[in-house]
């Protein structure tokens, strides 16, 4: 028998879903969080980035004054205007007093690379002296400094304004003084430091900047831009790692990738979306991840890979739905720690999990539910090591600028002082509680 060959054009849009059904998703167990034991060393963590917090020290003119990629960007009126964020720079006390009351035992923090190299081969001493007094000061405060070397943002003389094709990974001065830059930093931190993750989700970078042409260079559907920066964020990550490794053998390098779960969705010939999706999480980390001491990724959604969730995305609210449109699905961060324990076989971190919200018991179901996922996997045996809430105030969230809220304190306008959410105090009682049994459990 015969078919007419227009029956397969339904067959071809929906071949995604038809060849990969969505399965039921599982129901988070609500009372497994308050039971976490943070088996023995487990990291409660806190993460941040520089150029959400960091206020500016130098003024233009003064030959430190510093301008980053993102800067540029503001200026063409392509991002927010970031001011002075949330002025760790003058005020880490502020930050440390915060981290103290919660009582994190790790705490992820990036160094601004333009700050400490505002023109290339000139350093600012001062300000990598300022870094490390931050690792010392939190040592001493017995909560372990996790160092990101780079977060997003990049100096500004990596870019060449006639040549978009030479600009951030990909600029001829690039890696030569990154390689430069992380061997000083290490050296001057590493007496504090025993966790470094060189790059902050490189895979979503490079994706935002050569696919959606939001970061720079702003490249719509370069496919070969992409390829080549993501080979070159690779060596640069593997180049830093062997560094690490060379100055402080001990100290363990974290690699930190967006992978937000990816679904089959409609509209989506062959998964052919869903496949491109699925390499932007995964081709930096196969690259990298035999380098890595622990895989640390970031996780916060799960979408449909295909046109409608795309293109819908500033459109959601509601209940299953952050402040940006993002679907809260803690069910999923359990299958991507069981998919990444398969495919890398060690041991994990969740460095970033968080919700934009304004609604802070919101914030507490979210973090409660994902540390629930969490618990389950390594319940299961799992070798899950960490978990690092994104983020300790609310701060600048890239093009959104200061609406999205993901802090689990605010900042008093006047005095500066960080005040803590309910889901702050939430977080603390988590982190106590898995300490008691954990010592129950050392001590019996
Ligand atoms: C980034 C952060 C960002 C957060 C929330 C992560 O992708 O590392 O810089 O603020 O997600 O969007």
């Amino acid at each position: 028998m015969r078919h007419s060959p227009w029956i397969l054009i339904p067959l071809f849009f929906c071949s995604g879903c038809a060849i990969h059904p969505l399965g039921p998703l599982d129901k988070a167990p609500k009372h497994q969080a308050a039971k976490l034991t943070g088996y023995h060393g487990f990291a409660w963590g806190i993460s941040t980035a520089s150029l959400q917090y960091e206020n500016r020290a130098e003024k233009p003119g003064d030959p430190n004054y510093f301008l980053r990629d993102w800067d540029l960007l503001v200026q063409q009126k392509k991002a927010p205007i970031v001011g002075n964020a949330l002025y760790t720079w003058s005020d880490f006390d502020k930050d440390l007093a915060a981290l103290k009351k919660i009582g994190v035992t790790h705490y992820r923090f990036s160094i601004e690379w333009a700050r400490v190299e505002p023109q290339p081969g000139r350093y600012n001493e001062a300000a990598l002296r300022r870094y490390v007094a931050m690792c010392r000061k939190l040592k001493e405060a017995g909560i372990e400094p996790v160092v990101t070397l780079w977060h997003f943002s990049f100096p500004a003389w990596l870019t060449d304004p006639h040549d978009s094709k030479k600009v951030n990974w990909l600029h001829p001065l690039a890696r030569e003084r990154w390689n430069l830059y992380v061997s000083k930093v290490v050296r001057a931190t590493s007496p504090y430091v025993n966790y470094y993750a060189p790059e902050n989700e490189p895979n979503g970078q490079v994706l935002t900047a050569y696919i959606a042409g939001l970061w720079p260079p702003c490249h719509i559907l370069d496919f070969a831009g992409y390829k080549a920066a993501t080979i070159a964020s690779a060596d640069m990550f593997r180049d830093a790692a062997y560094r690490i490794k060379e100055i402080k053998p001990s100290a363990k390098v974290v690699s930190v990738e967006a992978l937000p779960w990816w679904k089959h969705g409609p509209l989506d010939p062959g998964g052919l979306i869903y496949n491109t999706v699925q390499h932007s999480n995964f081709d930096h980390l196969d690259r990298i991840y035999d380098v890595c001491d622990i895989i640390g990724f970031n996780y916060y959604y799960s979408q449909m890979a295909g046109p409608i969730s795309f293109l819908s995305e500033s459109y959601r609210h509601g209940h299953h739905f952050t402040m940006m449109g993002w679907r809260i699905d803690p069910a999923s961060l359990g299958k991507q720690i069981r998919y990444v324990a398969k495919r890398y076989d060690k041991p994990m971190m969740i460095t970033e999990n968080g919700i934009a919200t304004l609604n802070d018991p919101k914030r507490i179901e979210y973090l409660h539910d994902h540390m629930a996922q969490i618990r389950k996997a390594m319940d299961e045996g799992y070798d899950v090591r960490g978990y690092f809430v994104w983020s300790l105030a609310d701060n600048y969230e890239w093009h959104y600028g200061y609406i999205p809220k993901f802090g689990l304190a605010t900042m008093d306008p006047v005095t500066r002082d960080r005040v803590l959410k309910p889901s702050a105090k939430y977080y603390h009682k988590v982190i106590k509680t898995s300490q008691s049994e954990q010592k129950v459990q050392v001590d019996p």
